[in-house]
């Protein structure tokens, strides 16, 4: 290992993020009621401007009526971006009114370190001037060229952010790429056009202790190609997906949901190089296969995952 030390920010589960617009709150006890780990209230995209500001109130009122964590829910609220004259009255007014209630901030259209350092400053003055007990998280919507530019050192850019999240939508608009549904495939691009862009924002968040989430796919009639976007962004090393309908939070649950056969079998390379190591060895052979350090750490990982699902569902 690098001298250098990774700091991991807070552990959540992670494994679908229900988008909920801020404008429709006859949805809000619906979200509070589905399976998914995550929601967020929407201030951005999916509100109208002319409904901005009735949006920014039901969100202030959804966070203290509806019980989101006894609903086992981290909640979160997608602020407008830097560049809106919408976003400084989000942050402030939702913190000082129902910041108590808050786990999280997703701020859209991150492009530079300094968005991050904006909101961090403005997030510190709120919890102090409102004496906040817990710290109120960051996430960062990874979804523009000048974002992706900058990925790396958006992700190192606060001890207070906790992951980023993959904005296909916004980031196809910005590349100018050729798409046809969003996160959905081109067919003229021989494999998955969004590869580099995922592998790159997957790397800069674990360099740096992050969660790393992979954003809507649109097409919510289609299970199979939600499906498959899933897989292949947990293959990368994916923590969880949006669902952009209810009918796509179970199917995000599954897929980031270690199978019970993979927890079992990281149970036993672990038990099997405890028993090399008593040995004096490090490494140690399994069904025929080597095993050493890495498939431990490997293995570690499904087996704290799988944990943190077991605590959720008790
Ligand atoms: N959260 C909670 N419940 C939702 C929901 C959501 N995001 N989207 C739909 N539902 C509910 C509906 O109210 C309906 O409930 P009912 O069975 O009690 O009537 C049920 O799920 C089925 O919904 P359906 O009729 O298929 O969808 P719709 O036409 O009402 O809405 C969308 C479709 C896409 C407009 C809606 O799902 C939505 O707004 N999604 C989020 C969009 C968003 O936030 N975008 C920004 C991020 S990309
Ligand atoms: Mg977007």
């Amino acid at each position: 290992m690098s001298h250098h030390q990774i700091t991991e920010a807070r552990r959540r589960l992670h494994r679908s993020e229900l988008a909920v617009p801020g404008s429709r709150p006859e949805l809000f006890e619906k979200a509070a009621a589905s399976r998914a780990d995550y929601v967020f209230l929407d201030l951005e995209d999916a509100v109208a401007p002319d409904e901005k500001e009735a949006a920014r109130r039901n969100v202030i009122e959804a966070l203290g009526d509806v019980d989101w964590r006894g609903s086992n829910k981290t909640i979160s609220v997608r602020v407008n971006g830097l560049d809106t004259h919408y976003m400084y009255r989000d942050l402030i007014d939702v913190v000082e009114q129902a910041g108590a209630h808050l786990d999280t901030v997703l701020v859209p259209k991150v492009g530079v370190p300094g968005d991050i350092y904006a909101v961090d400053a403005l997030l510190t003055q709120l919890e102090q001037a409102m004496g906040l007990s817990h710290r109120i998280g960051v996430e960062a919507l990874v979804e523009t060229a000048l974002g992706m530019a900058n990925v790396e050192a958006v992700a190192a850019s606060s001890p207070r952010l906790e992951a980023l999240h993959f904005g296909v939508a916004d980031y196809a608009a910005s590349c100018r790429a050729r798409t046809i549904s969003i996160g959905g495939l081109n067919p003229d691009y021989p494999g998955d056009q969004w590869h580099s862009a995922l592998s790159r924002m997957l790397v800069a968040c674990r360099a740096n202790g992050l969660r790393a989430i992979d954003g809507p796919f649109g097409d919510f009639g289609d299970p199979d190609g939600f499906l498959a976007g899933a897989r292949r962004a947990a293959a990368l090393g994916y923590d969880g997906k949006w669902a952009i309908h209810p009918s796509q939070i179970e199917l995000a649950n599954d897929v980031f949901t270690p199978p019970e056969a993979e927890v079992d079998q990281a149970r036993r390379v672990l038990r099997a190089l405890e028993e090399a190591a008593a040995a004096g060895r490090g490494a140690a052979q399994l069904d025929g296969r080597m095993i050493d350090a890495a498939s431990a750490r490997m293995a570690r990982n499904v087996v704290e995952t799988a944990e943190a699902i077991e605590g959720r569902s008790s």
